[in-house]
Parts: C-alpha cells; sequence; structure tokens
C-alpha cells in the first residue's frame, strides 16, 4: 500500500515539475485531489474502523504533502511569470495624476506670507453672519443706504452669506480687544453674476488697532505690501472714498500696463465702530483695509476672465503646477 502511495507522489512531482502554467496547474489538483482525484479516491477504499485509523492517517499525510508540492509549485509558476516576461516590468507605471494648487489659494497663501512677515496674525471667520456683524457693528444701521450695494442672500430674517470680510474685525476685537494685527482671508457673497463679478468671490481683511496708529502708517504698509506682491515698483495713489467703517477711507489704486487700477478700500477704523466693540477711541487708533483676492490674481497671473477660477477646467489649473 505505502508503495502505491510514494509511487502516486513521484507521479504528481514528475507531473508538477513539467507543468509551466496556471491552468496546467489547477488540471493536476483536479486530477489528484479533485471529487474523482486519484488521492481522494484512495479514500474510498478504506475498509472499516479499524482500518481508518492506520490507512485514513496514511492517506490525510499524503494528502497533506500533496497539497504543499501543489503550492510550492504554484509558487514557482508565479515566478516563472515573471522572469519569462509574461509581465513585461520593463513597462512604465501607471501615472498617479498630481494635484495642483488653485490659483485662488495660491494668492491667499502669497498674500499672508508677506502679511505674517510684517506682524499680522491668520484670523478666520464665518461665512454665515448675522446683520449685526455684517452691518450693524460696522456702522451700517438698518436704512444705510450703504447697505444697497450689499445686495445679499439671507439665510433667514436675520442671517445672512457674509458680504465682506469686514465681518471678522468685529469678532476678532470683541474676542481679542486691543491691540490687534490681523488679516482675515475668506470667501463673501453679492448678488451679482457677470464675466467680472461672480456671485461668490474672495477677500482679505486687515486690520490694526494699537496705540498711535495713523494714516502714514496704512500709507507705508500698504505701498509695501504692492512692491512685495508684484516684487517690482509700482506706481500706487491713494484716492478718497467712502466706506461706513472707516473715516477718512480710501480707495488704493496701482498704475498697470500704463492704467489706473483700484485694488483695494481701505481708511482709519471709524471710532463708532471701535465704540460698538467695546475699545477706547481715545486710547487707540487703527486701519483697517480689504483687498479681492481674484483681482490680485488676475493682474499677476495674467488671466483675463474671472470665470475661469470658477469653471475647474483641468487645462487651467494644470499651469498652476509647482507655483506656490
Ligand atoms: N469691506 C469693504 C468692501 O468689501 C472693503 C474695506 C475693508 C474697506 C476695510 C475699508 C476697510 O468693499
Amino acid at each position: 500500500m505505502e508503495k502505491k502511495y510514494s509511487s502516486l507522489i513521484q507521479t504528481l512531482k514528475v507531473k508538477l515539475e513539467a507543468c509551466k502554467t496556471e491552468n496546467e496547474l489547477l488540471k493536476i489538483k483536479s486530477d489528484f485531489l479533485g471529487k474523482n482525484g486519484l488521492i481522494t479516491k484512495e479514500f474510498s477504499t478504506i475498509l472499516d474502523a479499524e482500518d481508518k485509523k492506520y490507512t485514513g492517517q496514511q492517506l490525510n499525510l499524503l494528502k497533506n504533502q500533496a497539497d504543499s508540492l501543489i503550492t510550492e509549485s504554484s509558487a514557482k509558476i508565479q515566478n516563472l511569470l515573471v522572469s519569462d516576461n509574461a509581465i513585461d516590468v520593463s513597462l512604465p507605471g501607471r501615472n498617479i495624476s498630481e494635484g495642483t494648487r488653485h490659483p485662488i489659494s495660491i494668492t491667499i497663501n502669497q498674500i499672508s506670507n508677506i502679511m505674517r512677515g510684517y506682524g499680522f496674525r491668520v484670523e478666520q471667520g464665518n461665512e454665515i453672519e448675522t446683520e449685526f456683524y455684517n452691518f450693524e457693528a460696522l456702522n451700517i444701521p438698518f436704512n444705510h443706504p450703504a447697505r444697497d450695494m450689499h445686495d445679499t442672500f439671507y439665510v433667514d430674517t436675520k442671517k445672512l452669506l457674509r458680504t465682506h470680510t469686514s465681518s471678522v474685525q468685529i469678532h476678532s476685537m470683541i474676542k481679542s480687544g486691543a491691540p490687534l494685527k490681523i488679516i482675515a482671508p475668506g470667501k463673501v457673497y453679492r448678488c451679482d453674476s457677470d464675466p467680472t463679478h461672480s456671485p461668490m468671490f474672495h477677500q482679505l481683511e486687515g486690520l490694526y488697532i494699537d496705540k498711535d496708529i495713523n494714516f502714514c502708517h496704512l500709507k507705508g504698509i500698504l505701498e509695501k505690501f504692492i512692491i512685495d506682491y508684484f516684487q517690482k515698483e509700482i506706481e500706487t495713489r491713494f484716492r478718497p472714498s467712502y466706506f461706513p467703517f472707516t473715516e477718512p477711507s480710501a480707495e488704493l489704486d496701482i498704475k498697470f500696463r500704463g492704467k489706473w487700477l483700484e485694488v483695494l478700500g481701505c481708511g482709519m477704523v471709524h471710532e463708532n465702530v471701535l465704540k460698538n466693540v467695546g475699545i477706547n477711541p481715545k486710547k487707540y487708533s487703527g486701519f483697517a483695509f480689504g483687498l479681492g483676492i481674484e483681482r490680485f490674481a488676475m493682474l499677476k497671473f495674467d488671466i483675463r476672465d474671472l470665470r475661469s477660477f470658477y469653471e475647474n477646467d483641468l487645462s487651467f489649473l494644470k499651469q498652476f503646477r509647482g507655483v506656490s
């Protein structure tokens, strides 16, 4: 009997030796261990319970041995496939497509880094605001005509999508008091949509409150900022303007390709605003500014259509690979 078993194993070994493919291997496995396999059939030769003890044990050993021989061969065939060039290891790998930063994020990072260098800390604000933070505390009372310029999206009767990042000024002053030196980048919303206006766009707010801050500090920092951002000398001018939350107020224009372009609003924080947040205007003064991120990105990267920012066109976005 044992002789028969060892000759079975011998036959199996010879077949496995000659086997080159996984299909052949499956066939061999079924020929020996399948339902009607040569080894399986041997189990039916067991005579009785007494015989089972001995023959059964021998057959189980035989089966295990066959099993491990087949497993070994399977590993060999896998290796063979690779070394036989059945799998071409010289083929180029599959591309993992790498993302790029969005030009708006790049611009926010660039401006924030410059401002951090001047000592401003970055604050986050809420996109849904109450009228208090978006208007009232900023000296824009309910009936003020300036609210017209901020045609807005209301979430309910008292809450709206913020129309400017100036609301973060109020949060920061209430939370931290004076002195304070912050910037706040983020999304803002206005009821506007045409080639040069989008209902959602990005602003970056700046606020500097301390003792004896005056308009010279405002001019100095913003003029330096323009040079640092564009990395060249650029002519600037401060044009008188009006914002309810600053007095005096100005708009900053820059000379770009021979034309004056308005790039941001700014001014000295109105004393009503300071009072509204519990800062003593006799002790502290400050300046604020708000700039449009899209405008700064368009000028630097020479982007002509505002809508390019929001269309998610990969051929546009991929141009910013490597820019940080
Ligand atoms: N919040 C103003 C706007 O959205 C910009 C601004 C900010 C002006 C701070 C002055 C001071 O137009």
